[in-house]
């Protein structure tokens, strides 16, 4: 997985690449590169490192003139992080230049055929057999612009797997780009056109998009967008993009992630925005499953921190529709012997990029099922909009961190909605309103956590970060975000930190406690007077009594407790005070709580937090 970008118009080339490259450095940063095409050929500057390594590499005092070339961030997959490795590749003769982002699978066979022809390899990649391949396709004839487009074509055609290329060569003046299961947009400018694998690369430029759909081929000139789809000229929408480039820059604080924790609260606003009018939910979606739901069920299917999200949407939508909710790794339900009913099914696949290739692949292998599809997602035109029946958008807006923050708490804040609409829900209209007025305030409770138990957290977080180890534990709804924290924890700050349901900690994990693994327990509990009152009291009890036997077996205690819970100190060691919600809503000030732990955990041990180590965004490789 990778970042790809591209630039042709009337202005410096190279200043341009480099920084749409690092505005999608989220995508991969091991190493990086850039093409320009100049009046003597083509001109590669490319190294291990993330983009500002590389330009600092680059000597700007030679002046490179050029006004169109590519541009690549790179993820490894095949061959190791290294300048030979990174990206752009050229042919043997050094005048056609790629880069891409996916995976040529059948990479190995090409190479050994283009070994035979006499061509040259110089890094480890599957990629550079594209500019070698484009090379021998190329023939006499016709102008430079149709030979290098039927010659990619022809390429094109030769490959099984996935890409987002784009190509440059020597003496032609535009760029040519192709998409198979990757990402690609085409951001329009005036008498200057970007390419790019995602939106905020070419923010800067331009708010015109263009997405190319599955199987795209375009040639882009600096006053042109041409596009084709299996042989035939084929007209794409342009949008417009409402997203600033302030929402995709830092905004004074010190990372993203900081940055979009604390953009949390708005992250709820804009997703109950347009789908919550006075007293109505409208997703504006057909599930096929409304109305008598009896024998009727949903199949959610995610990855990482998303498919913490969806199980917490399946206490969420079991407690208040009533429907019942199964839940699969997308990467073990490809390659599963799943029993599927798919008239009575709906499958929804959870994904804030909407281009995980195991979620996508799920998705497809769900539609063959003959189930009806949903991708909720928080990328508008991204791929996983493309192959479902139906979509829901997350409003989280750009996610720029590596650790998925706001936009696990708009999928949350999705859930709610699914579970509350009225034609799956089959709840008195009190409790409705009840709850519906619950879900309002999230904005607000969300808020109170980053206003009020920030500092404390920041205390906790620096007593968290002198250990290796921790626990996070939880039970019903919360031990979804038990597993989240412990995600979130291990991914930014190395800390190892398993997420357990609160009640199995004795069949295994009670062997590893000691004074040196502590224990974070969510022991958030409902306000009183709300409702199902007794579940909740019940699970509460549930995890105090966890709690004394953790005490007892010398562990530490961390607890996350509702504000005026005076019993819960009497067991544990620290508490981090969230505000009380009714208990299905818990989850929201619980998450925020823990993404604050896990950030200022991170910050204290030094650990570079946007994009933590072997870890990429968008993983758009199975
Ligand atoms: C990567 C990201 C995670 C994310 C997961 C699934 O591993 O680092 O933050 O949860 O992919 O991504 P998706 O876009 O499908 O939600």
């Amino acid at each position: 997985m990778c970042g790809i970008v591209g630039y042709v118009g009337e202005r410096d080339a190279l200043p341009i690449i480099l920084q749409s490259l690092k505005r999608i450095e989220y995508r991969g940063y091991d190493s990086a590169g850039v093409a320009c095409i100049t009046d003597n050929g083509i001109e590669v500057y490319k190294d291990k490192g993330k983009v500002d390594d590389v330009i600092e590499k680059i000597n700007y005092s030679k002046s490179i003139s050029s006004n169109s070339g590519i541009g690549h961030c790179r993820w490894a997959t095949h061959g190791a992080p290294s300048k030979t490795n990174a990206h752009p590749h050229l042919d043997g003769e050094g005048e056609i230049a790629v880069v891409h982002n996916g995976i040529i699978e059948n990479f190995q066979s090409l190479k050994e055929e283009l070994l035979s022809l006499g061509c040259t390899f110089v890094s480890e990649t599957d990629t550079e057999v594209i500019p070698h391949l484009i090379n021998h396709c190329l023939k006499n004839s016709g102008n430079v612009e149709w030979q290098l487009k039927e010659a990619v074509k022809e390429t094109l055609s030769r490959l099984t797997g996935s890409y987002a290329i784009i190509v440059a060569a020597k003496g032609f003046d535009g760029l040519v780009a192709a998409r198979k299961e990757s990402p690609l947009i085409i951001g329009v400018g005036d008498r200057e056109n970007f390419i790019a694998s995602d939106v905020p690369a070419v923010l800067e430029q331009t708010n015109r998009v263009i997405y190319l759909d599955e199987g795209d081929l375009a040639v882009v000139k600096n006053d042109s967008v041409y596009i084709e789809n299996g042989g035939a000229k084929v007209t794409r929408a342009e949008r417009l993009i409402s997203w600033t480039i302030e929402d995709a820059e830092k905004g004074g604080y010190e990372h993203f992630m900081l940055k979009e924790i604390h953009e949390e609260p708005k992250a709820i606003t804009d997703t109950l925005r347009g789908y919550l009018t006075e007293d109505e939910i409208t997703l504006g979606i057909d599930l096929g499953i409304e109305g008598d739901t009896k024998g009727k069920s949903i199949l959610m299917l995610a990855c990482g921190t998303s498919y913490y999200a969806a199980l917490c949407g399946k206490h969420i939508i079991e407690n208040l529709a009533k429907v019942p909710v199964q839940l699969e790794l997308a990467s073990e339900f490809n390659y599963s012997d799943f029993v599927l009913d798919g008239a009575n099914v709906v499958v929804m696949a959870i994904t804030q990029s909407g281009e995980t290739a195991d979620t996508l692949m799920a998705l497809k292998k769900a539609k063959r099922y003959g189930c009806k599809t949903v991708a909720i997602t928080n990328v508008v035109g991204s791929s996983a909009t493309r192959i479902a029946d139906e979509t829901i958008y997350t409003g989280a807006g750009p996610e720029i961190g590596v650790a998925a923050t706001k936009s696990f708490v708009a999928q949350l804040v999705i859930f709610y909605l699914l579970g509350l609409q009225k034609s799956l829900a089959k709840l008195p209209e009190a409790a409705f309103l009840e709850h519906l007025e619950e879900l309002r305030r999230m904005p607000q409770i969300a808020r109170l956590v980053l206003d009020e138990a920030n500092g404390n957290i920041q205390k906790h977080a620096r007593y968290l970060s002198k250990y290796d180890h921790a626990f996070f534990v939880g039970r019903g709804v919360n031990l979804p975000i038990a597993l989240e924290g412990a995600l979130k924890l291990k991914e930014i700050s190395y800390i190892h930190a398993e997420g357990y349901a609160a009640g199995e900690l004795k069949h295994g994990p009670f062997a590893l406690l000691t004074e040196d693994t502590p224990v974070v327990a969510i022991l958030t509990r409902q306000t009183l007077g709300k409702f199902d009152q007794n579940a909740s009291q019940n699970i509460y009890e549930k995890m105090l009594g966890n709690v004394k036997e953790i005490k007892a077996r010398g562990a530490p205690v961390i607890a996350i407790a509702e504000e005026g819970d005076e019993e819960v100190e009497k067991y544990v060691d620290a508490v981090i005070r969230v505000p009380g919600t009714g208990t299905i809503f818990s989850p929201i000030p619980n998450t925020v709580a823990l993404h604050l732990l896990a950030y200022w955990t991170a910050k204290e041990r030094g650990c570079e937090i946007d994009k933590p180590r072997n870890l990429a965004k968008s993983v758009t490789v199975e």
